[in-house]
């Protein structure tokens, strides 16, 4: 029996080792962790549960057939974060580059499979070099089974995915259907076709980084969600995220203690919006003011600046934050903007996560660049997607609300449940020099003529009062208490039902 057990002791030394110590301090020599290293840190200490851990793969051509290594690039298999169960699978860049072959393909799926059935979040750490070259088809078919998998996953139970080394290829596919990436600054990038390829193609001379680095991805293409400086810092970021989030769709929002009272005021809001409405301030201090303790788990923060979304949680359950941000572009909403708000409007709605949306938007950005990158349906998307929302939104607009942004950004009118304005707020079809120039053209180069309409189109409609008289906003609120009231509105909405008429899928413009 000692035997037995000796054996099996032996093989499990000899997978944990990949792809040899050679290749695991190359990776570290790299400043990288190894495979399972990163899921040590992800999960809580000792709680991870390894799946076919003597998985090879099973190609002859090219020599493969005595080149095999236990696990075969990837280490799968599932364990907790704070006590929640989620289920990770990691490429092993020490086996072929962790590059995908049928049988690798074979480990993810089964725990997508099992992830999707048990409802509990997936989490795929990369760091490969696309399909195992050697395998050719039989790795484009398991890319597809992954692929596949991402969609039927898709707003059912979080993925997410974080991309620590190179992932090139197939590998960038499965990532761009989770709903979350994130990447390592200076050792991560992600590109379909790398330098080489492009240099052939297009003649172009470009660097890894420079084609599909963590920079570019945060903050031109938007396809990464956040970035970090090391391995280890991301991994920590990972467990803070996925605390925030419930298990699935069906699950029940985490809740954990709060330990900052709702009831207490912060009178330092009431001078939060400066007197010159040209004046911006940082609609981050009014997140960070508004959820508890001021802790707030900001998504794409480097990309579209003049939106900032992310998550946080009142009264100790999560919350998703959406705010213009009137330090950048005024807070305008241009295509970017819209794009970037629709994805986490939509994501928040899937998972039954409540939206607090605060409002202080000129309007959307004119101009060709706009108009011609699509602007239209850009901003159809944020407008679809905070009007298909059946979640809790309470709103709160802290100034200008302008003509359709006033609309877009969760108005009454798209079922809003809790519409509340600060005093300082400004509900109008555009603002009053626009107004009044098209109102009193004949009076244009009339200086006090013009002074004396801007004022009464001031007097009469940049204030929240007439959108109250209408019962488009429920109630002017006291900066100082909005804390208070937004934790209390979503207390009330707790027991929210609201279902939109049964369809296949709606047709969101893309
Ligand atoms: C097999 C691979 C591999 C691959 C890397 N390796 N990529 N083996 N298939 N795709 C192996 C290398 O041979 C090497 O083995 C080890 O992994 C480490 O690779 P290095 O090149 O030494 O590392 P590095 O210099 O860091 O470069 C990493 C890399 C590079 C940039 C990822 O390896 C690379 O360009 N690989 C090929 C990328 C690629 O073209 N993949 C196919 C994409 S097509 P040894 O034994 O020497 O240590 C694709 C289509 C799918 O994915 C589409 C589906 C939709």
């Amino acid at each position: 029996m000692r035997d037995v057990l000796e054996e099996l002791d032996e093989r499990r030394s000899e997978a944990r080792l990949g792809g040899g110590e050679t290749r695991i301090a190359a990776q570290h020599e790299r400043g990288k962790l190894t495979a399972r290293e990163r899921i040590e840190a992800l999960l809580d200490e000792g709680s991870f549960e390894e799946f076919d851990m003597f998985v090879t793969h099973r190609g002859t051509d090219f020599g493969m057939a005595d080149k095999r290594y236990y696990g075969d690039g990837v280490v799968t298999g599932w364990g907790t974060v704070n006590g929640r169960t989620v289920f990770v699978f990691a490429k092993d860049f020490t086996v072929f580059g962790g590059s995908l072959s049928e049988a690798h393909a074979e480990k993810i799926q089964k725990v997508q499979d099992m992830a999707l059935r048990n409802r509990a979040p997936i989490i795929g750490l990369y760091d490969a070099g696309g399909a195992r070259i050697q395998e050719g088809v039989a790795a484009l078919g398991g890319y597809a089974e992954v692929f596949q998998r991402n969609v039927l996953a898709s707003g059912v139970i979080p993925q997410i995915s974080v991309i620590m080394g190179p992932c090139a290829g197939g590998d960038v596919y499965s990532p761009a259907m989770t709903d979350f990436i994130f990447m390592v600054r200076d050792t991560s990038y992600m590109f379909v076709t790398g330098p080489d390829v492009v240099k052939t193609v297009t003649n172009e001379t470009v660097t890894s980084e420079e084609l599909g680095g963590a920079r570019v991805h945060t903050t031109k293409s938007s396809i990464a969600d956040g970035a970090y400086d090391n391995d280890l810092e991301a991994l920590l970021q990972m467990r803070r995220l996925i605390d925030l989030l419930p298990q699935s769709n069906t699950g029940a929002l985490p809740e954990i203690e709060c330990f900052q009272s709702v009831k207490q005021d912060d009178p330092s809001l009431d001078t939060l919006v400066p007197k010159n409405a040209n004046t911006p301030y940082d609609a981050r201090e009014l997140i960070e003011k508004t959820a508890d303790e001021g802790d707030f788990f900001e998504i794409q923060a480097a990309f579209a600046q003049n939106i900032v979304v992310g998550l946080g949680r009142m009264e100790g359950r999560t919350v998703g934050f959406v705010a213009n941000q009137p330090m950048v572009l005024a807070g305008v909403l241009d295509s970017d903007a819209s794009r970037k708000a629709a994805r986490f409007v939509r994501f928040c709605d899937c998972f039954s996560i409540p939206i607090v949306t605060f409002v202080d938007v000129p309007g959307f950005l004119p101009g060709t660049a706009q108009e011609q990158g699509g602007l239209i349906k850009h901003g159809a998307k944020l407008l679809f997607a905070y009007g298909e929302a059946t979640v809790p939104k309470v709103t709160v607009i802290t100034r200008k609300a302008f003509g359709g942004a006033y609309d877009v950004m969760a108005s009454k009118h798209l079922r809003g449940d809790i519409n509340y304005a600060w005093p300082t707020a400004q509900i109008a079809v555009m603002g009053a020099k626009g107004a009044v120039e098209i109102i009193f053209r004949k009076d244009v180069g009339d200086a006090d003529r013009i002074a004396e309409h801007t004022k009464m189109y001031e007097d009469r409609f940049l204030s929240p009062f007439v959108a109250a008289e209408r019962g488009y906003i429920d109630e002017v609120i006291m900066p100082r208490s909005t804390r208070r009231r937004v934790a209390r509105g979503l207390r009330m909405l707790r027991g929210k039902e609201l279902e939109n008429p049964w369809k296949k899928h709606d047709n969101i413009p893309l």
